[in-house]
């Protein structure tokens, strides 16, 4: 039995995606293939509107992401209002453009937490992997200067197939470096990491061993670092409620003003995505058709329709289900009980043999700030 959406809740967070320009090649960069190019970004007056609609709306978070956030100049004077706002604000950045100068004027507008990403523990492997000489010393040094201006840190490392053994010194890494946190994230296959599937996911194997290294870096951590981790779609028998649900908790603003449930949403074909250059936030979250379509649990088609799970996992990653079957709205193939679920066991056979990973570039040329 599937259940109408209650009463509308205001998103918990805003996902602020202030640029598609990033210093760095990741192959497994979750964009969408098509980026936005800097001269459509929003200006500043108008993420300061959206800022305020946010706040006005009931948004608790906000994320600052990208691409790579620091690549707009603006960036602190967007954090100072989320600030006086009240709003939390996050930001999730590559960090090799936070010298002391950016750190500074973070700081100073109140930025409440910081995550950065790291390729790799090991320097040479990890600038290999982002595509950038040098960017993992800057990274360590940029670690340093949010410890040493009392914001929290996260690190975040995005592990696969190829770093995925060197976990363990990844965890001792984030130890050292003094984060509150460490986020173990497997690649997410949308956008341009799809294109690189058999070469970056890990094999049940490596998964295992992962797992297992995480659980006892919890044992020796606890109290110290939290750790999270999930296990990655392709090798689990659930999906998990993607977004926490379509429409439900979060709104994403791309770096042109579109509104999106997600950021991988804009790949869906038959939608049109309302921008914030023309509506308002609190018109966009209870009016518009596109954040409608998946909200709840209406839609959903068997087997997720007479599921127990349904209310849980709302049917999965309506993004997934479109890149793996072309529908938006059939069950996510990640789930074991998805009539599609036969085209996971064939993603993980081929990866088996693996493939050469392809860095992201625009334009023939790596991305650039
Ligand atoms: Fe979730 Fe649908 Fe799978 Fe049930 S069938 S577990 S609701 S994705
Ligand atoms: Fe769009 Fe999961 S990424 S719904």
């Amino acid at each position: 039995m599937t259940r109408p959406v209650a009463a509308l809740e205001p998103p918990v967070a805003l996902i602020a995606e202030l640029t598609h320009r990033c210093p760095l090649s990741c192959a497994y960069c979750s964009n969408p293939l098509e980026l936005e190019r800097s001269s459509a970004e929003l200006a500043t007056a108008d993420w300061l509107r959206v800022i305020e609609e946010a706040a006005a709306l009931g948004v608790l978070h906000l994320h600052f992401t990208g691409g790579e956030p620091l690549a707009r100049r603006d960036l602190s004077r967007l954090v100072r209002r989320a600030a006086e706002l009240q709003l939390y604000t996050n930001l999730i950045t590559s960090a090799v453009q936070l010298d002391d100068r950016a750190m500074a004027e973070l700081a100073e507008a109140g930025i409440d937490h910081i995550q950065i990403s790291f390729q790799d523990a090991v320097a040479d492997l990890a600038d290999a992997s982002g595509g950038l000489k040098g960017g993992h010393v800057r990274k360590l040094a940029a670690a340093a200067r949010v410890v040493a201006a009392e914001v929290p840190l996260t690190l975040n490392f995005v592990v696969h197939k190829g770093n995925i053994e060197r976990l363990e010194a990844m965890l001792v890494l984030g130890e050292q470096l003094g984060a509150g946190r460490i986020e173990v994230a497997h690649v997410q296959y949308y956008g341009w990491a799809l294109r690189n599937r058999a070469g970056l996911l890990p094999s049940r194997e490596q998964l295992d061993a992962a797992t297992a290294t995480v659980a006892a870096a919890r044992r020796r951590l606890a109290g110290r670092v939290t750790i999270d981790y999930v296990l990655p779609d392709y090798h689990a028998t659930r999906p998990k409620a993607c977004m926490g649900g379509w429409g439900r908790r979060a709104l994403n603003i791309s770096p042109s003003g579109k509104a999106l449930p997600c950021h991988a949403a804009q790949t869906l074909p038959g939608f049109d995505f309302p921008s914030v250059r023309d509506s308002s936030l609190a018109d966009i979250w209870a009016k518009s058709e596109a954040f409608a379509r998946f909200r709840g649990t209406d839609w959903a088609p068997e087997p997720c329709r007479s599921c127990e799970h349904l209310e849980a996992d709302l049917g999965g990653c309506r993004c997934q289900a479109f890149a793996l079957t072309g529908d938006a709205g059939r069950t996510d193939p990640a789930c074991a009980l998805a009539p599609d679920h036969d085209i996971i066991a064939r993603a993980i056979a081929e990866a088996e043999t693996g493939a050469a990973l392809v860095p992201r570039r625009i334009g023939g040329r790596r991305a650039s700030v």
